[in-house]
């Protein structure tokens, strides 16, 4: 990734806003509209209960009369949570397989420039409404109460939180969760060792207050740039350009001129100290646990909300996987790792896949064509260590080309048919992860890899068992010859 001036680029993706990309869906059939449903703990059981039943399948939700709200004041779930849905978004062709769209993601990220820096505009939908001070009342919002264990009603989940770094014009963006504690205050809970915990620590370190803004529903690839893995001094929004071929729009906010994107639905300003805490949590998520207890966490206090006229919540549910953002989550994270491992210059990388399952983190599969001795060790090691790969990991497995990495039966296959326990599991002692891993009890957070080599053993390559499986040329002569079997 280069750090560029405004590159033009060789793609665009077609909408500008959440908008924009709701009209889409409802001609491409992909969002269902429901109605009376309550925010404490009903909207999120819902979501959850359909991502579960048709996982990847299920249509992006849309909440309107939300019980004791407006009409109009909405919660959308799972906005990118479908191949096609996903696609779109990006711009890429819809997938036929699920490797295909990381195949057509990574592709297009190795042509595009990385980053586009913001356009700043003087005016936007943002600005339709602004709460000044007193006025302040986040609870004007259908907040969800998402489970039932649950220490608070979290507005941030799939959001954005915008900081500036204090000695320089770094403007990072990261997706933090985001509890309402009072009208006018709100807690967050950041990761050990993420950007914006770096960023605050500096402001703490010289009693400053910390400045920040808080998107609550944005275009789905803000947030899909705002979780992703980019390193130290990279802005989001300037990847986020990179992303959608084009600068994303800002409106400087009123009290601290941070950058908010002039399409989002509800953005929130203030400040937060290191002196002044609330408890936070407990919050189910995304590894399908209550790992960590409440703990004491900054409180944010609110000094302005700009919001559209209508506007929506964006929601995420992490929970027991998958989840209504596993599937995008895993299919980006999986393109970055291959993105990074090629540009680290591994080469034969066939696909990469990040399994739901393990939450798009802990469960992710390399395949390769392998062209030496060693090849295989080192193409797990670096997906395992990469930056993209290695926050809260558990096993990468490295697979043969003919293997399809997205496939759970083809990855265990490979495993249980060509890695020898004994001499096939490398153990990477320490590596980055959170206090949200269930396995960690106490700091500094620190866990263990597994990289399962599950490729034929490179010393056997040549007389290693013939797969008993039918050609491709015989299967699909059959699929042919009985083509009404094969409908689905
Ligand atoms: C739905 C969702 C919720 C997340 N919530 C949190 C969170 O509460 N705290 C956190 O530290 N990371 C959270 N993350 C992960 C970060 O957003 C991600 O690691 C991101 O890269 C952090 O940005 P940074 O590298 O600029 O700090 C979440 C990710 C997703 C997809």
């Amino acid at each position: 990734m280069t750090k560029a001036a405004a590159v033009p680029s060789q793609h665009q993706v077609a909408h500008e806003d959440l908008r924009d990309l709701l009209r889409d869906f409802e001609a491409m059939r992909e969002v269902a509209r429901v109605e009376n449903a309550d925010p404490h703990l009903e909207i999120a059981a819902l979501a959850e209960t359909l991502t579960m039943r048709f996982p990847g399948e299920e249509p992006a939700l849309l909440f309107d009369r939300i019980k004791d709200f407006p009409a109009g004041f909405r919660i959308l779930s799972g906005a990118s949570n479908s191949f096609r849905r996903l696609a779109h978004i990006y711009g890429l062709p819809t997938p036929e397989k699920k490797i295909d769209i990381v195949t057509s993601f990574k592709a297009r990220m190795a042509k595009t420039p990385g980053l586009i820096p913001p356009k700043i505009v003087s005016t936007g939908p943002i600005l339709e409404n602004i709460q000044r001070d007193d006025e302040v009342d986040i609870f004007k919002f259908p907040i969800p109460f998402v489970h039932e264990h649950d220490g608070g009603r979290y507005i941030g989940t799939e959001d954005l939180v915008i900081m500036r770094d204090p000695d320089s014009d770094w403007i990072n963006v990261g997706t933090y969760r985001i509890v309402a504690h009072a009208k006018n205050e709100v807690g967050v809970w950041i990761s050990p060792g993420k950007h914006g915990r770096l960023i605050r620590e500096k402001y703490f370190a010289r009693s400053k207050p910390c400045p920040v803004l808080i998107s609550c529903g944005q275009d789905p690839i803000l947030f899909l740039c705002s979780n992703a893995e980019l390193p130290l001094a990279v802005s989001e929004l300037d990847y986020a350009g990179g992303q959608r071929g084009r600068a994303v729009e800002v409106v400087l906010s009123e009290l601290h001129k941070l950058p908010m994107p002039a399409g989002a639905e509800i953005v929130l300003e203030g400040e937060m100290c290191g002196d002044h805490l609330k408890l936070e949590g407990p919050f189910g998520e995304f590894m399908g646990y209550y790992a960590s207890e409440a703990s004491e966490q900054p409180v944010i206090r609110i000094r302005r909300v700009y919001h559209r006229n209508d506007p929506i919540i964006t929601l995420a549910i992490p929970s027991r996987p998958p989840s209504n953002f596993t599937l995008a989550r895993a299919v980006v994270k999986a393109a970055m790792i291959w993105d990074e491992m090629e540009k680290a210059g591994i080469p034969g990388i066939a696909g990469v896949w990040n399994h739901e399952a393990g939450a798009g983190r802990l469960f992710n599969v390399v395949s390769i064509r392998q062209m030496y001795a060693g090849h295989a060790r080192q193409a797990g090691t670096l997906a395992a260590t990469c930056r993209s790969g290695v926050y809260a990991g558990r096993f990468v497995v490295v697979v043969d080309e003919d293997i399809d990495p997205s496939s759970i039966h083809d990855v265990i296959w490979a495993m249980s048919t060509r890695c020898d326990p004994a001499e096939n599991i490398e153990i990477i002692h320490k590596l980055w992860s959170t206090p949200l891993d269930p396995l960690l009890t106490e700091p500094p957070y620190q866990s263990n890899r597994a990289v399962i080599d599950a490729c034929r053993p490179w010393e056997r390559r040549g007389d290693f068992p013939r797969v008993a499986e039918s050609s491709p040329e015989l299967k699909d002569h059959v699929m042919k010859k009985w083509s009404h079997l094969f409908r689905t």
